[in-house]
């Protein structure tokens, strides 16, 4: 026979079962919402990249003639109006890019269709394929990526080393450059690799590139690249 000590214990050990799973029960009723809260319901990878939704979009331009832009580095100077599709009650706002067409003294490659790589590559994360491969026609934003300055082209990169802080260019760079007037970011708009390369000042990345097309005796402007206006 079970003595009453033993039988007390029992119960006491029934008692406190019977309290304990109720209230950790509770208890994750009250937790399990606040760890949902902290897992991402986005895969963090594709929260920025552009959509058919959000993409900015402009109106085709004419930038200039060939006419105009006829032996290397001549250029000419354009704007493009670009809009974004969100934050205003008409659903569109309306960005001003300056731009520039520089005609290079050789062809370089601005899309490898075989690749899908190239200066111009961006144009597919908008679903648009370059019509361009290779040019002597480059077009940038002025739009300085480092604190969105208008930086100018600049034909005598003499003047390059007068007035934007003294840089010197390699022998091989020495022509036609880019200069951002506000921190003195330098760039060169023939860099067979990377057209627009940040050759001295604190620009994180070469300015953005825009699509174009040759119609007739026109370049026409189509897009530019998204990810920010600077
Ligand atoms: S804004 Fe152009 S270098 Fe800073």
């Amino acid at each position: 026979m079970e003595n009453p000590p033993t039988r007390m214990m029992e119960r006491r050990r029934f008692l406190r079962l019977a309290t304990t799973v109720p209230a950790l029960a509770a208890l994750a009723g009250l937790v399990s919402p606040l760890l949902r809260l902290l897992k991402p319901n986005v895969d963090k990878f594709r929260i920025y990249a552009p959509t058919a939704h959000d993409t900015p979009q402009g109106e085709a331009i004419v930038a200039a003639t060939l006419s105009e832009v006829a032996r290397p580095w001549d250029f000419k100077y354009f704007v493009f109006t670009q809009k974004y599709p969100q934050y205003t009650p008409q659903g569109f706002k309306a960005a001003v890019v300056p731009g520039v067409v520089v005609r290079l003294p050789r062809k370089i490659r601005l899309y490898d269709p075989a690749t899908g790589r190239g200066p111009l590559a961006w144009a597919r994360d908008i679903g648009k394929t370059p019509r361009v491969t290779d040019s002597d026609l480059v077009v940038f934003s002025r739009i300085c990526p480092h604190l969105g300055c208008i930086f100018n082209y600049v034909p005598d990169y003499r003047e390059i080393t007068a007035g934007y802080g003294g840089y010197v260019p390699p022998p091989e760079r020495r022509h036609a450059l880019m200069g951002c007037p506000c921190h003195l970011s330098i760039y060169d708009p023939a860099d067979p690799q990377v057209p627009g390369r940040v050759l001295s000042g604190p620009a994180p990345r070469p300015p953005r590139t825009f699509l174009f097309e040759v119609r007739g005796g026109d370049i026409v402007i189509t897009d530019v690249e998204p990810g920010g206006i600077a």
